[in-house]
């Protein structure tokens, strides 16, 4: 398929949405779109948007709310005055393409979807600073080298997904995007 990703079209995942052939090579990606996103929407624990190339269903995202920890070493770059136990973010817990559509810079696109999204919460009345993954391990790189970074605090040390967030300020107000 010759996608195009600035043609994908964004639709919050509703009842009425034909989910039955989405596949995206991996079964629990799969089977949360099935079975599960619904409830979470419902449940206002995580928000699905369907991505539809023409009347094609082609891939989908699921966000909700997050808060991370830093290690004491990260901790005086944030914030140098006061200690702020946890920081707000937004987690990108389901990302996923048809098998079709992997390669064409759609996943690249959403990425920056999402960060004008974190910054519109912020424009819009509540501060959210990072996106966050618990990245598949054999995606990590696709993330890594889209600028996020390990999240070093002990507490993601045993996460069986590599923990990583990206600095939506720091991206946003220093030319070089790095923390
Ligand atoms: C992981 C995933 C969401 C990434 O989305 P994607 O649309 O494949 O990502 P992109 O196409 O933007 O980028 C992937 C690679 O394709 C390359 N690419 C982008 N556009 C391309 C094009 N037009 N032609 C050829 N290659 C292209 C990119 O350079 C990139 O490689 P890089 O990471 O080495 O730089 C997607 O592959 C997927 O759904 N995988 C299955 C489910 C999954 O693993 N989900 C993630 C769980 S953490």
């Amino acid at each position: 398929m010759d996608v195009d990703p600035s043609k994908l079209e964004p639709r919050l995942l509703t009842l009425e949405a034909r989910l039955e052939d989405f596949d995206c090579g991996d079964v629990d990606l799969n089977e949360f779109l099935l079975r599960d996103a619904l409830t979470y929407q419902d449940q206002y624990l995580a928000k699905t948007t369907l991505l539809y190339f023409g009347s094609k269903l082609v891939g989908y995202y699921t966000l909700s709310c997050d808060a991370i920890r830093l290690d004491v070493s990260e901790k005086n770059f944030f914030h140098r005055r006061k200690q702020i136990k946890s920081y707000p973010a937004i987690k990108i817990a389901r990302i996923a393409f048809i098998k079709d559509c992997q390669n064409k810079g759609c996943g690249s696109l959403i990425l920056e979807v999402v960060k004008g999204f974190v910054h519109k919460i912020n424009k819009e009345g509540a501060g959210c600073r990072f996106i966050t993954v618990d990245a598949y391990s054999e995606r990590k790189e696709f993330y890594l080298k889209r600028g996020f970074k390990y999240n070093i605090h002990k507490d993601y040390k045993e996460n069986a997904h590599p923990s990583l967030r990206f600095d939506v300020w720091t991206w946003l107000h220093k030319s070089t995007g790095s923390e």
